[in-house]
Formats: C-alpha cells, structure tokens, sequence
C-alpha cells in the first residue's frame, strides 16, 4: 500500500471507531491535513447521526459544511466527545508534532477539550525521537523576531515560514535541527517564551489512541 492507501486506510478506522461510540449528543472535533480530509469524507454515510462538529481550521469548516454537517464554535458546545486528526510524527508515548499545516493552535484547543483525542496517521509518521519534522510554532508577528532570538537560545535553528498567515491572522516559525528529548518539558519552555502563542508539540496533552496505519495493517497504540 502507497501512503495515501494507508491515510485512507486510517481514516476509515477512524470513522469506524466514532460510529461505535456514537451517541445522541455526539460533538465530533475534526482536524487539519489530508489524512483529516480523507476521515471526513468517510463520515458521509452516518452525518445525521452526528450532532454536530468543531473544526480545526476555516478549511475544515469548509469541508464539513460542504457534506452537510452542521459545524459549530468551540464556545457553543458543552463538550468534544471525540477529536481526529493526524499528526506529522508520533512517539511511543503518543506525543505528537503538530502543525504541518499551520492550524496547530486551534488543534491544541480543541485537544485539550475532547474527552478522547484520537491521532491518525501512516507508518513513515512514527518516529523513535520527535523532531525530524520542524517543530511549528505559532507567535504573534510583532514578536518573530524576539521568538526567535529565544529559540536560538534553546539550541534550535528558527525559520519563517514565508508569506504563511494563519487562521488566528499570526506567524509560524518552523524549528529545524532540535532532537526532541523532553517533549513536555520543551513544549513548556516554548509557551513561556513572550509572543508565542502556541507550539506544535502536543505532549502535555498526548493523543489518548494512535492508530496507524503500516503495510501489515493497522495498529492501535494506547498509553
Ligand atoms: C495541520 O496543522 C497539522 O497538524 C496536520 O494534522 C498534520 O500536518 C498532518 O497532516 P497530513 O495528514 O496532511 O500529513
């Protein structure tokens, strides 16, 4: 199986998993990227019976509204049941970089309100140590420049990820060459840097299941 068979092959075993715990006040967190995509497109055949979303992102909005979900604002719901959504590495410990796509501070918000947060993603994603992939970070822009300097401090190589603005109208820093070995402890340290707004380590609050998907077949991982 290519990656992509293998995102669908997560997506679908996503779905499965909210179809069985599905419940007359079911509020489903839908994240960004295309593994996210491909789970939404499988939620098509049970939607009436989600009450409805919270999206991570104004193209996930744009996606489940187009298949007939209703999407609501965080602020509006009592409670996420389920969050999905993918990931750019994941550790044994279910820590996660996040924020490939930029929406890594609205993932983080809506992660810390699920009651269980389930990460998808192909096998080329999980990783023994956490940062190969840039670590993302999200700052205010007139702060880049004070981030970074920070981060540098920290022994990471900061780069601007040009021309990108996020949902929240911000600026991404991409953290490159930084073996993560304390990812609580570094997720922390970022927060506390003024300016940032959020980083794309999810480590605090790790995904409570990964499911995987490899060329022997999926893998579920719980901590
Ligand atoms: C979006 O900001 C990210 O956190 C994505 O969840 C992550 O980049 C995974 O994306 P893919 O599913 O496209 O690999």
């Amino acid at each position: 199986m290519d990656q992509n068979q293998l995102k669908k092959a997560v997506a679908e075993a996503a779905a499965q998993f909210v179809r069985e715990r599905l419940h007359d006040k079911m509020v489903l967190g839908v994240g960004t990227g295309s593994t996210a995509n491909l789970f939404i497109e499988c939620l098509a055949p049970f939607k009436d019976q989600i009450l409805c979303t919270v999206a991570s992102s104004e193209e996930t909005q744009r996606r489940l509204r187009l298949l007939g979900l209703e999407v609501r604002d965080l602020n509006s719901v009592d409670e996420v049941s389920i969050y999905v959504d993918g990931a750019d590495e994941a550790n044994e410990s279910l820590h996660l970089i996040k924020g490939g796509g930029g929406a890594l501070t609205r993932e983080k918000i809506i992660a810390a309100v699920a009651r269980e947060f389930v990460c998808i993603a192909d096998e080329s994603k999980y990783v023994p140590t956490l940062g190969k992939f840039p670590l993302p970070v999200e700052v205010i822009p007139m702060a880049r420049s004070h981030v970074a300097r920070a981060i540098v401090t920290l022994g990471g190589d900061p780069v601007y990820r040009e021309g990108f603005v996020t949902d929240n109208g911000n600026h991404i820093l991409d953290i490159h060459n930084m073996e993560i070995r304390d990812p609580v402890g570094l997720e922390t340290q970022l927060n506390q840097i003024t300016g940032v707004v959020t980083n794309g380590l999810f480590a605090v609050r790790p995904a409570d299941l990964l499911i995987l998907g490899t060329s022997e077949g999926i893998r579920n991982y719980k901590i």
